[in-house]
């Protein structure tokens, strides 16, 4: 087994699972444009500074390297911005990631786990929601995502490109031990908001109140970073043992709602959170649960990490030690 190519393995996801990957005994080499990545993230993994897109620069890093699997988390993530500027996530998402599927198959990597969404799935017909529910995204992250993840059985078929799908639900919480976390610019994301009001951040604005659920507000499916890391390892795992190629969702079977993870960093933090009411924020589907029993069956996925509270804690702990992120 040669060494890992971990695109994005300076931002978030990518970062915990590059070091998982390390920890687990991986050789690692990690390729992020740092344009939203985080060079500190990556401390100790060799890190190449590229642009997934620079074909040269990737094929380059494989031989270099010796890699013989990639993990591709290298992508644009905002739903909001993705309505307002569309052309940037499918020239990132899209064409970035046929770019680097090209590299791959020139250099004869033959495995790769990608970095997928519940966004896929859109408006959820029911929950909790299987890998079997119809995908029909209602934004162009999700569209970009998923195109991907069309194109890949047929990368499979005509280039032997074998690869694991992994669709997260809402990632959250930071490495237990405290050495990366969460850092978005701008952060739009719900538990560093809710941090950042329970310290001298802005207030957290609760988009709607008036959803079908018990208390109005959405309810998510929080999954830690870490266990999220761990599936990619397994992941990698199954697809050198010979499993044929698949798709998952991540997720911990349980929901909750913007007022439970208001309460629950409450009482991690011991700080009231500021919040105020705001109107819905378009494209919000009220509930958004996974049913991740096939990796766990296929997988042998097991996430530790499950409690809010943990998540929160993890999380607030981070936020704690990093209160400007990275900068700090
Ligand atoms: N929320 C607020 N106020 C905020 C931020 C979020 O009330 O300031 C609410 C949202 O309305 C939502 C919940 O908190 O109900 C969680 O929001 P996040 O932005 O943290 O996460 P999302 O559920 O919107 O996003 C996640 C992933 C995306 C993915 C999307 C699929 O982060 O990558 O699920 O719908 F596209």
């Amino acid at each position: 087994m040669g060494a890992v190519l971990v695109t994005g393995g300076a931002g978030y996801i990518g970062s915990h699972a590059a070091h998982a990957l390390r920890a687990a005994g991986r050789d690692v080499v990690v390729l992020d444009s740092l344009q939203a990545g985080h060079r500190e993230a990556v401390r100790g993994l060799p890190l190449v500074t590229a642009d997934i897109a620079d074909t040269a620069a990737v094929r380059e890093t494989i031989r270099r390297y010796r890699v013989t699997a990639a993990m591709h988390f290298a992508a644009l993530l905002s739903v909001g911005d993705s309505v307002a500027a569309p052309a940037r996530y499918y020239e990132n998402n899209v064409c970035g990631t046929l770019a680097l599927l090209d590299a791959l198959v020139r250099e004869s990597v033959g495995l790769l786990v990608f970095s997928s969404t519940a966004a896929v799935y859109g408006e959820p017909l029911r929950t909790p929601i299987a890998e079997d529910h119809a995908t029909r995204p209602i934004n162009p992250y999700g569209e970009t995502k998923l195109a991907v993840e069309q194109a890949l059985p047929h990368y499979e078929r005509a280039y032997g490109l074998r690869s694991v799908r992994l669709r997260y639900f809402n990632a959250a919480g930071a490495d237990p031990h405290g050495r990366i976390g969460e850092d978005h610019r701008p952060e739009e994301h719900l538990i560093p908001r809710a941090l950042a009001a329970a310290g001298d951040g802005p207030p957290l604005v609760v988009f709607g109140d008036d959803y079908a659920t018990a208390d109005g507000t959405c309810r998510r499916d929080y999954v830690h970073v870490s266990d999220l890391a761990a599936a990619h390892v397994l992941a990698l795992a199954a697809l050198e043992a010979g499993k044929p190629s698949g798709v998952y969702n991540l997720g911990n079977g349980r929901a909750f709602s913007v007022r439970d993870v208001v309460a629950a960093v409450e009482r991690i933090a011991g700080r009231r959170v500021r919040h105020e009411l705001g109107p819905r924020r378009p494209g919000d589907p009220a509930v958004l649960l996974a049913s991740s029993e096939r990796a766990r069956s296929e997988l042998g996925w097991e996430p530790i990490y499950e409690e809010l509270d943990v998540i929160v804690e993890t999380a607030w702990r981070w936020h704690r030690s990093h209160p400007r992120g990275y900068a700090s």
